[in-house]
């Protein structure tokens, strides 16, 4: 199937989800709440003015992300710690007891209330990539800054679903109450970037507890395979790219990749440009106006199905985001 007779039907579903969104509470200047004015006039420091989710212009912080989650989700969701802080502890543990290292990172853990580990006790296992396979980082920043987002964005018969917000209730958000650390002190500040800053910390668990190289492991196969298009630092720049017409996308985009999903990403790597139909998951998992944004057919992005292998391409899919936000 052609692209081109689907987008009318896609900007229809667009159309149809648009008032839904306000009705309930989504519209950013009517969910934002006192303190925070989201108009193109009066953005806060830091934000991208008039912009429907309130994106930070500085690099989101996983790193900056882990005391917020800490002093507020940690609760429910439970502590995590990384592969190098686990690989640490172990080499740790190897130590005679008199060794003035013995237990310092253990301690260093117990101060940051990461110590024991805790299991969480409810929502899905951070540490596994399953949970955020159909979600946008945007979709997320909804659901916990505003308490509620559309569940899968490209299909409105899946309806929404709601986060207990800092009270507990249902569909409450965060963003007005989030605690967040400014000099040693946790303060409530109504600032939208710690939100951002938890999500990337959530979201970046299940790669930080799978080996503390997969970040740096992925760009040698970046390097051999797509810096040719999309340059050395991903900036869809590579010496390809003049002669390319749609544009290799620009990875430090991260507004754009924020609208995106994994599942899109991976299929994208997965198909290149040479696709018939976009799987109904993918379309599912995001906006319309994302995917005809995002969706060139038969553009020069090669398929590397039968080239690289599926964890390699999932490396990508973490490896080209890692370009967004900060990370360990
Ligand atoms: C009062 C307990 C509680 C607190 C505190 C809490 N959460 Fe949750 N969270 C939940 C529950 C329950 C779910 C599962 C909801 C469901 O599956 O319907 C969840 C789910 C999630 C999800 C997964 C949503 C999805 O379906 O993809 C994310 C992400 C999340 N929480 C992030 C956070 C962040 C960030 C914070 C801190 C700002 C936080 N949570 C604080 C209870 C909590
Ligand atoms: C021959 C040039 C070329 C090479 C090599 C190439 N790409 Fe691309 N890529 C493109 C072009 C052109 C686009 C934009 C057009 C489109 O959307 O199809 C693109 C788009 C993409 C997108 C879609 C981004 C989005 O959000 O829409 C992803 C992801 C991607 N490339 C990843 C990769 C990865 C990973 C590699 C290496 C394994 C790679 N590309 C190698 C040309 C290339």
């Amino acid at each position: 199937m052609n692209l081109r007779p689907l987008l009318p039907a896609l900007a229809l579903v667009a159309a149809l989800l648009t008032p839904g969104c306000s009705d309930q509470g989504l519209s950013t200047k009517r969910a934002a709440g006192q303190g925070v004015v989201l108009s193109a006039t009066a953005a806060p420091a830091g934000l991208e003015p008039g912009a429907e989710t309130p994106y930070p212009l500085g690099l989101p912080s996983a790193l900056k992300g882990r005391a917020t989650y800490t002093a507020n989700c940690a609760s429910c969701h439970g502590t995590y710690i990384t592969a190098a802080e686990q690989q640490d502890l172990q080499k740790q543990a190897a130590l005679p007891r008199t060794h003035a290292d013995f237990g310092r990172k253990e301690a260093e853990l117990k101060a940051e209330g990461r110590w024991p580990v805790q299991p969480s006790k409810v929502g899905p296992d951070f540490a596994s990539r399953a949970w955020r396979f159909e979600r946008t980082p945007g979709q997320l920043f909804q659901l916990i800054a505003y308490g509620k987002a559309l569940k899968f964005q490209g299909d409105p018969s899946k309806g929404t679903f709601e986060h207990p917000g800092p009270t507990g209730r249902m569909g409450e958000g965060w963003m007005q109450a989030i605690k967040d650390l400014r000099g040693d002190q946790l303060v409530a500040t109504g600032d939208p970037v710690p939100v951002w800053n938890a999500i990337y910390y959530v979201w970046s668990r299940s790669i930080a507890s799978v080996s503390p190289t997969r970040f740096k492991d992925v760009w040698d196969i970046y390097g051999q395979n797509c810096s040719v298009c999309h340059g050395d630092t991903a900036q869809g720049n590579g010496p390809l790219a003049k002669t390319l017409n749609p544009q290799p996308f620009n990875f430090s985009d991260r507004k754009a990749l924020s609208q995106t999903t994994d599942a899109f990403l991976f299929w994208r790597i997965s198909e290149g440009g040479q696709f018939k139909v976009i799987p109904a998951s993918v379309r599912q998992s995001m906006t319309a106006e994302s995917l005809q944004s995002f969706v060139h057919q038969w553009s020069a992005m090669p398929s590397w199905r039968g080239v690289l292998t599926e964890d390699q391409r999932w490396m990508l899919v973490d490896g080209v985001r890692s370009r967004t936000y900060e990370h360990e």
